[in-house]
Formats: structure tokens, sequence, C-alpha cells
């Protein structure tokens, strides 16, 4: 099938690549036009394990422009993977989708289907549809408007997008239904064929309840600090039941990156919309932002007076095997610490770059050993696999104090101990 894509960022390239490796010709587009360079030199333009090898794989499948009309004409789907950001009130800014709603009816020249896969509220799919009807030049063209939540994380994104756990599709009409079904027959998952509304609930439900989970873990890790239990065999336990599962129930410093924060942001503000009041997921936000709080907390008890100290950071991403800083805890520690007058020292494997256009007064390290070096302070934000593996004897002898802040429990309290390590971790005395 010949499909356009819009928006060339993490879902949209990689939904853009996956479908060139499963058989069909992909165009993708962004405005951005470095992005395009980049794609069109055979580079990715973000970090994403594997994403590389199908771009030039798939090369002969793959094209790339910055004009949205390439992504339209010609094309039997389109795909709309513009970002969703917040607004300050939570709202979900969906003025990128509209815009390109709009930029897609001008160019509409034959039947097409168009596929809602960036995250957005429940009845955008009606207003994408309005948009065009509104727009579009060619009265007697016909179109759909589909729902296909993405549910990648990055990290494993190509994975996760060729061997998922469910496709959801949300459509309103059997023809539709049956391009879809075409297009993803070679990825073999259940495919979950419901109303588009539905659908754009599946989304928002599956982040909230996913971020329920981690501010569940980090509720019950405070009280295990407080009350001498461990939280990793708390977890332990509850995960093994299969009606609660392990995943999602590891206890740190709270969930962030570009979904969850304003997922949970965008459902609270559409329920009230509505007439909901989801308190429940309001609470979930608050545990959050207080685990971020409790850890700098942490740090700063362990460190008496922060002005002039030396904190050293590692990890910048807001989780493992990614470059993307977005809503990171990170960012919140940097700058709280900076307020307080500490020197920052940081490294991370893959986020350093993005993270220098945010911060350019603190110090970037080629090495965790870089970071360590003369350290009041090292800090743990980000489970990167190389920081499990540090030779923690080396570690010691270049701090000027022996203490680690570890906010994602990577090291065993007890080995650190014999190491001579002040070790503090989230959950666990
Ligand atoms: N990142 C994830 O893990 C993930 C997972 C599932 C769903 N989602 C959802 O998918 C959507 C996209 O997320 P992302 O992480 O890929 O965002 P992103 O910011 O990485 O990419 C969005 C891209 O759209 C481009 N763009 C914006 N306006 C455009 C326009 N008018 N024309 C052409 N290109 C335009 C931007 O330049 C950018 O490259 C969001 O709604 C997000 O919530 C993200």
């Amino acid at each position: 099938m010949k499909v356009g894509i819009i928006g060339c960022g993490y879902v949209g390239l990689t939904t853009g690549v996956c479908l060139a490796e499963i058989g069909h010709y992909v165009i993708c587009v962004d405005n951005d036009v470095e992005k395009i360079k980049k794609l069109l030199a055979g580079k990715t333009p973000i970090f994403e394990p594997g994403i590389e090898k199908l771009l030039k794989k798939n090369k002969r499948k793959l094209k790339f422009s910055t004009n949205i009309k390439e992504a339209v004409i010609g094309n039997d789907i389109v795909f709309i993977a513009v970002g969703t950001p917040s607004n300050p009130d939570g709202s979900p800014d969906l003025s990128y989708v509209e815009s390109v709603s709009r930029e897609i009816a001008k160019y509409l020249d034959d039947y097409k289907v168009i596929v809602e896969k960036s995250t957005v509220p429940v009845e955008t799919a009606q207003w994408i549809k309005i948009t065009i009807e509104k727009y579009k030049k060619n009265n007697n063209v016909k179109f759909d408007v589909v729902s296909n939540p993405e549910f990648l994380r990055e990290g494993s994104a190509v994975k996760d997008f060729l061997y998922p756990d469910r496709i959801v599709i949300g459509v309103e009409s059997e023809r539709a239904k049956r391009i879809m079904l075409k297009l993803y027959s070679k990825i073999k998952a259940p495919k979950i064929v419901v109303d588009t509304k539905s659908a754009e609930l599946i989304k928002h439900a599956s982040n909230s309840f996913l971020a329920m989970k981690i501010s569940f873990i980090n509720a019950v890790a405070n009280i295990c600090e407080l009350s001498g239990a461990d939280v990793e065999k708390v977890a332990l336990g509850m995960g093994l039941d299969r009606r609660i599962g392990k995943d999602f129930l590891r206890a740190g410093i709270g969930y962030g990156g570009s979904c969850f924060p304003k997922d949970v942001d965008a459902f609270i503000w559409i329920a009230e919309k509505i007439g909901y009041d989801f308190s429940l997921l309001k609470e979930v936000k608050k545990i959050n932002q207080r685990q971020r709080e409790l850890f700098v907390k942490k740090i700063e008890d362990s460190l008496w007076i922060v002005k002039d100290k030396t904190v050293g950071i590692l990890g910048l991403s807001f989780k493992p095997n990614t470059d993307d800083i977005r809503e990171a805890p990170s960012i919140y520690v940097i700058r709280s610490l900076r307020q307080k007058g500490a020197k920052i020292k940081v490294y991370d494997p893959k986020a350093m770059d993005k993270m220098k256009q945010l911060f350019q007064e603190i110090e970037y390290c080629n090495s965790p050993y870089e970071v360590a070096k003369n350290a009041d302070c090292l800090v743990i934000l980000t489970e990167w696999d190389e920081f499990r593996g540090l030779d923690l004897a080396k570690v010691k002898k270049l701090m000027l104090q022996p203490v680690i802040v570890d906010g994602r429990n990577i090291f065993d309290p007890e080995t650190m101990q014999k190491f001579g390590f002040i070790y503090k971790c989230i959950g666990r005395s």
C-alpha cells in the first residue's frame, strides 16, 4: 500500500520505517528541515535502537520530504503523527493536528483513510473529519478518519511496533476497517476494531493506568521507608499475582517523558470537560510531583549544606535507551539543585546533546568516572545498564565523599555498604 506519514518524530519515523519493513511504500513528511535533511542523508534524527538499520534496509521503499502535499496525493493512507503537547492548563494543544488536517484537506485527490496516530482526546477524530470536510477543495472526494493509537515505548519502539500486544483500530466505516486490516495484515497481534471514540479512550485510559501503577508503588515506597520495609520485596510479592502483574512496579523518582505527564493531564482535562471529576488521576499526578521533591530533599539531607557542593548526576534521559529528555526528572533535579547553589556535573550515554540546549552552565563529562571525580554526592537518575556495571571501588576513590543517592534502585544496599558508601535509594533503608 502507499502510505504518507506527517510528523517524523519518535512515533512517525518508527511507523514509517516499520511499515516499509512489512512491505509498504512510505513517504515521511516533517516541517523540520534539519530532520528531513538528516533522513535524506540516511541518518536518524533520534536515537532509537534498530531504526537506522531499518532505514538503510528499506531505503527503496522510503521517501522523505518537507512537503505535506507529497504525503497526501497518490497515497491510500495518510497518518497524522505530530506532537500533541500540553497547554499550561493541562489541555492538549491540538493546533498541530488541526493545521495538518487543513493541509491534508487541500490536497485530497481521491478516497483516503486519514489515520490519527497522535495521542488525542476522545472526539478528536470527529473534529478532524469536520475540519477536512470544511477545507477540502474537491467536494466530491470521500475520506474516512480512523483512530489508531500508538503504544510503542521509546527505547524499544521498533520492536513494540512490529510485535505489539495489540493493535487498536477505531473506525466508522467497513471500507476503512478493511483498509486498516490490510495495512497491518503482516503483523501478528490481536486487532481490536472499535469505534473511533473508544479507540481514543483506550489510549488515554491505558497510559493513565500505567502512570497510576507507578504512583501507587512510589506511595508504597514511601510507606516502606517510614516503616523499615523494602519496596523491592513488596513489589515482587505483589507483582507475582497475575491480576496485578510485575511491570510498572519499580519504585523510583516518578514518571517523566513526553507521554505520561501530558496524557494524565489531558485525561483529567477531557474528563472534566465532559462532566466527570477524575480525582483519582489528580492524586496520581500529585504523588508523582511529590516524589521528585522528596528525592531532592534526600540529596539535600545527605549534603547538609548544598551551596557550593559538587553533585554528580548519572543519567539525564527520562528512561534508558533513549535520548529523549522531555519532562525528564533530571530537569527538575538539576534546576532545584542549581537554585540551591550546587555545582552540577553530568553524564548520560545518549542525552547530553539535548540537555546542552537546556542547561549551558553545568559541566558535561565524558564518563561516569569523570562525574564522580571530586563529587560530594553522586545521584543516579536513569537506570542505564552502563551504570549497573560501574567499578564501585574506583568510583569511591574518585569521590570527595562516598555518598550515592539512587533514584532508580540499581544497586543492592548491602553491597554498597560493604564498599563503604553512604547509599540512599527509594523505599529501602
Ligand atoms: N513518544 C512516544 O513514546 C509516544 C508513544 C505513543 C504515542 N505518542 C504520541 O504520538 C504523537 C507524536 O509523538 P512523538 O514523540 O513522535 O513527537 P515528536 O515531537 O518526536 O514528533 C512530532 C513531529 O511532528 C513534526 N510536526 C509538527 N507539526 C508539523 C507539521 N505541521 N507538518 C509536518 N510535521 C510537523 C515535528 O517537527 C516533529 O518532528 C504525540 O501525540 C504523542 O503523545 C508518543
